[in-house]
């Protein structure tokens, strides 16, 4: 279930300091049910009034999201965070208490207050509480829950800068917040914990060992069966323009080789050590800094589309730490479709 196709929209409003006049302007839209872009830790969010019907189904038309996909509340504190769900067991608790704020989103049985449009009719809700100073601060302004998926149009790399947003979402935004690049550069980690089992829905700025420390058992994977425990996961995501195509180190220029062979122009994202070694690319950092390729990842992407590319070959990095996310972020835009 796809919503219309849309076109790329003109050129929206300039973006604003988040200043004490920019924060009270996009709390001010954001009330009377417009949409707004702010930063996060983790990427930046278009955001709409959490309880809001019809501000809700601004937002997908915006993005042209699937109408299956459920959004995540962001909320100014673990209480109010509390207050959108049914019930909120130790382990929810332990983790909140380790990681709020923070990049960690927690899906957990609803209370009937949110609205269906957030959850797409699952009787589960998203919820998390970022750590961005700005976001927290229109948080706190707007005074209701901020559904905000990554502020990118459906399929294309979440935005790290608030012009990558703007690029995307032009004039269906009416106030874009700019609070300079994204600290992590990856959502957030989004852990299911409805049922018995603790389950890592998607991958993120937080590392699953820290989560899997706390709990003090492993996270399971969603079944591959049940496509509707993690509804975003199954569409193709993160995707420039361009093809992206992931190789371990060695098979890197043999790989660049064929495509060039077949008149392709194309970019290498590579390792610190594989650069060292000679391979003439972008460098995020070393291969074990999952932090530095996750900060870099979307802006690289972005970028080489910019300059026009046709295939972008990504080195594989260790599925380690936030190395998972990247991985998983790279795996699905190199999916085509
Ligand atoms: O870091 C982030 O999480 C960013 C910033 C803006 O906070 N937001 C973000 O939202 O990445 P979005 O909409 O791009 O991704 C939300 C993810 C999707 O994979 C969605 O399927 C999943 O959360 N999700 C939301 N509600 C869910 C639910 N009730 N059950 C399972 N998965 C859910
Ligand atoms: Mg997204």
């Amino acid at each position: 279930m796809t919503a219309a196709p849309i076109d790329v929209p003109s050129a929206g409003p300039s973006p604003i300091a988040p200043d004490e006049a920019g924060i009270s302007s996009a709390a001010r839209a954001l009330r009377e049910g417009r949409l707004v872009v702010f930063p996060t830790e983790t990427v930046y969010g278009l955001g709409a009034s959490g309880l809001d019907a019809a501000a809700l189904d601004r937002l997908f038309l915006a993005k042209g999201r699937p109408l299956d996909n459920p959004l995540i509340l962001h909320v100014a504190s673990p209480e109010s965070a509390r207050d959108l769900y049914r019930t909120f067991p130790d382990e929810a608790v332990r983790l909140a208490s380790a990681f709020w704020p923070g990049p960690l989103t927690l899906v957990l049985s609803r209370d009937p207050k949110v609205p269906d449009a957030v959850t797409c009719g699952l009787d589960t809700v998203a919820v998390r509480v970022p750590s961005h100073p700005i976001a927290r601060a229109l948080l706190v302004a707007a005074g209701v829950p901020i559904a905000a998926p990554s502020a990118n149009l459906s399929g294309r790399p979440s935005p790290t800068r608030v012009e990558d947003a703007r690029a995307d979402l032009g004039d269906r935004v009416a106030v874009y917040l700019d609070g300079g690049p994204s600290p992590l550069g990856v959502e957030s980690t989004v852990i299911g914990l409805a049922g018995d089992a603790a389950v890592l829905l998607r991958p993120g700025g937080l590392a699953r060992e820290a989560i899997e420390e706390v709990l003090g058992r492993k996270l399971l994977l969603p079944a591959p069966e049940e496509p509707a425990r993690s509804p975003g996961m199954k569409y193709r995501h993160y995707a420039p323009r361009a093809r992206v195509h992931v190789a371990p180190e060695g098979e890197i220029l043999s790989r660049v080789a064929a495509l060039e062979g077949a008149g392709r122009r194309v970019a290498i994202v590579a390792s610190a050590e594989s650069i060292a070694r000679g391979i003439l690319g972008r460098c995020p950092g070393a291969r074990e800094d999952g932090e530095a390729w996750a900060r870099m990842l979307y802006s690289l992407l972005r970028d080489l589309d910019a300059e026009g590319v046709d295939d972008i070959v990504v080195e594989e990095v260790p599925e380690r730490g936030v190395g998972a996310a990247v991985m998983n972020r790279l795996r699905k835009a190199a999916q085509g479709g």
